[in-house]
């Protein structure tokens, strides 16, 4: 099965082209962090006005790569949400009259499910069950997953994601829009231990988050390094960068730790930009090492937004037989756990 799978949940316009038989035959992206760099931030209105512009010529390019006629696709999948509402209709529109002037399926797909999946497309796919640590700007949640659509979610952050206090602590910091690859490219230069930054909700049992108080903990500093020294000069703010990264990455470790634990599960997956994060991904190796089990992610411009692991996660439920209805489907908030299992 060919599936077409189209991304515009945020602030990247996404399109792939996915074969059941073949694996990802082409896959295309326009990120928009140009538009919203010089505002530090997404700016909703604009996200949907560019991703209105962006859609349709990617949809030809993507098809075009594929070196297939737009016939030989059987489906197409797109994301229906949670993320920015405009931004979501955007995708959904042109997904669901695709699919309709091409008389073929169409299947609104969850965002999250998406990245959770996407270590799927690689070589060595991780087999389930297993826990899924889903870390990007908007989400960080802990999941047990038995299969497809078999989703219990075991914990998540109370406030502020883990991309987004990065995001966060990158602006505070100077660093350019989105702060998360900035803040670990500045931390390379930190010393570790020269700043030690608490980790949040490790100290008593379960397995939410919460970042809010830690990027609060980090503002202080600054600020604190600011009245001493007038301004902070590079190295302390690197080494500030590698306190506030290592102080996440410590708490994600617990967590997940605690998650393999209470399951009994040995295979961890982290999805969602933040896996993309190399200490992130070295530690949790070095935990899972010595526990005997197995770490899965995926290359990282899969654990970013993209339109692969839409077509990917699509075409697994249009193969199970589920489609959706002529409904343009957009739900800015969308329980991973209503999901239907296949
Ligand atoms: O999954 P994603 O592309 O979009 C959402 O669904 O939110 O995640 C984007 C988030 C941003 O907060 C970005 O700063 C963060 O992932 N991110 C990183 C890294 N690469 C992306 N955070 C830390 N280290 C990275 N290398
Ligand atoms: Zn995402």
């Amino acid at each position: 099965m060919i599936v077409l799978g189209i991304e515009t949940s945020c602030d990247d316009t996404g399109v792939a082209i996915y074969d059941s038989d073949n694996g990802l035959l082409a896959d295309c992206l326009y990120s928009q962090i140009d538009i919203h760099g010089k505002y530090g931030g997404v700016i909703p209105e604009l996200a949907s006005r560019d991703h209105i512009r962006k859609t349709l010529p990617l949809v030809r390019e993507v098809i075009a790569r594929a070196g297939i006629d737009a016939n030989a696709l059987d489906g197409v999948a797109y994301t229906a949400g949670p993320g920015l509402v405009g931004a979501l209709l955007v995708g959904a529109s042109v997904g669901r009259a695709l699919a309709m002037g091409w008389n073929r399926p169409a299947i609104a797909v969850h965002h999250m499910e998406g990245h959770l999946l996407a270590p799927m497309l690689e070589s060595r796919p991780p087999e389930f069950p297993f826990v899924a640590l889903l870390v990007s700007g908007g989400h960080t949640q802990l999941v047990q997953v038995e299969g497809i659509g078999r989703y219990e979610l075991l914990g998540e952050s109370l406030d502020d994601a883990a991309g987004e206090a990065f995001d966060k602590v990158g602006k505070m910091l100077g660093l350019a829009y989105p702060g998360g690859p900035h803040v670990a490219k500045l931390a390379e230069q930190g010393r570790q231990g020269k700043f030690v930054f608490p980790r949040p909700m490790t100290n008593r049992p379960g397995l939410d988050f919460s970042f809010s108080g830690l990027k609060t903990f980090t503002r202080n500093v600054i600020a604190e390094q600011e009245r001493a020294d007038g301004s902070l000069d590079q190295q302390t703010r690197a080494d500030i960068a590698r306190a506030f990264e290592d102080a996440v990455v410590a708490t994600l470790a617990i967590k997940c730790r605690r998650a393999l634990e209470q399951t009994g599960l040995t295979s961890l997956i982290i999805a969602g930009g933040v896996s993309a994060n190399v200490q992130l991904r070295e530690v949790l190796e070095k935990t899972m090492l010595s526990q005997g089990g197995k770490l899965f992610y995926a290359q990282p411009r899969f654990c970013t937004d993209n339109g692969a692991m839409i077509a990917f996660a699509g075409c697994q439920r249009l193969l199970a037989g589920q489609q959706d209805d002529l409904e343009i489907k957009a739900m800015p908030r969308w329980s991973l756990e209503t999901l239907p299992a296949i």
